[in-house]
Formats: structure tokens, C-alpha cells, sequence
């Protein structure tokens, strides 16, 4: 597994519309470990594979509960609704308040290509709508009410 380069609003890859995965293969089973590797990294709680340069209907979730992997996710349901704070890795240092559903129904396929549902509720719920947005190239900034702000970057409050 490696790192790879995450994206920076602007790069137009983030803007584009990612295609289904059809078949895994072993590039795109490397490509999953390298985005869980490069999202722990990065210490977030998301990442799209267009963010790291990949046109492909992947993303990776990890909200401290262990890694989630969905291939082609579908959103079928959501109900309520959350206010709160939102950032990226393709924006760092930098977050702005968003509205999501604060329930979600969705389904998608694991990396042995089977299909599953999921529910996800909060934090979630909030991370698979960010992170299926930019599957679509969208970035979250469109959501956001009011302004940008800016946030201390994860590298300077662990001081390595
Ligand atoms: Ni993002």
C-alpha cells in the first residue's frame, strides 16, 4: 500500500462525474488500501476516490468505528436533518456549516463486489452524503451557509 497525492479544490478532477466500478480487480483492490491508508494519514473520516485523482464510484469512511469501503453508492433514503460543521481533504485548514440529513439509507458493494445496505445516523450520515457528493464533483463548499473559516490543521495539534 502506498500514500497517494490528495487533490486540491480547483484540480478539475474534483469537479468531474466518477464512473461505476464493474468488476475488482487487484488495481482497484490496491487502490482501496491505498485511500484507507491515505485518509488515516490524513487524519479524516472520508475520502472519495476522485480525490485522489481516480474517476471511480469509491470511497472510503472511517468515523472511529472501523474502515467502511462502498463501491457504487446509492442513496435510497433520508430523513431529518443536521447543522454542523464540515471540512475536506481537498480543503484543508478551512471548514464551513452544513445542513445534511441526519439519517441515511443507502446501498452500495464491498470490495468482494456484494451488495449491501446500510444505515447511518450523525457523523455518518453527514460523512457518506459528503463523500457520495464527490462522487457527483461536488464539493461540500457548494452546501455551506454563510462563510468559510478557518480551522487549526490537523499536523500542528499533533506537533510530531
Ligand atoms: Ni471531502
Amino acid at each position: 500500500m502506498a500514500l497517494r497525492q490528495i487533490r486540491i479544490m480547483g484540480d478539475t478532477i474534483l469537479e468531474k462525474v466518477c464512473r461505476p466500478v464493474k468488476e475488482m480487480t487487484p488495481r482497484t483492490k490496491e487502490l482501496i488500501g491505498d485511500m484507507l491508508e491515505t485518509m488515516y494519514d490524513a487524519n479524516g473520516v472520508g475520502l472519495a476516490a476522485p480525490q485522489v485523482g481516480i474517476l471511480k464510484r469509491i470511497v472510503v469512511i472511517d468515523i472511529g468505528e472501523g474502515p467502511l469501503v462502498l463501491i457504487n453508492p446509492e442513496i435510497l433514503e433520508t430523513s431529518g436533518e443536521q447543522t454542523g460543521q464540515e471540512g475536506c481533504l481537498s480543503l484543508p485548514g478551512q471548514a464551513g456549516i452544513v445542513t445534511r440529513p441526519n439519517h441515511v439509507k443507502i446501498r452500495a458493494y464491498n470490495e468482494d463486489m456484494e451488495q449491501f445496505e446500510l444505515e447511518g445516523e450523525e457523523l455518518l450520515a453527514r460523512a457518506i452524503c459528503h463523500e457520495c457528493d464527490h462522487l457527483d464533483g461536488i464539493m461540500y463548499v457548494r452546501h455551506v451557509e454563510g462563510d468559510l473559516f478557518d480551522v487549526e490543521a490537523e499536523e500542528e495539534e499533533s506537533e510530531e
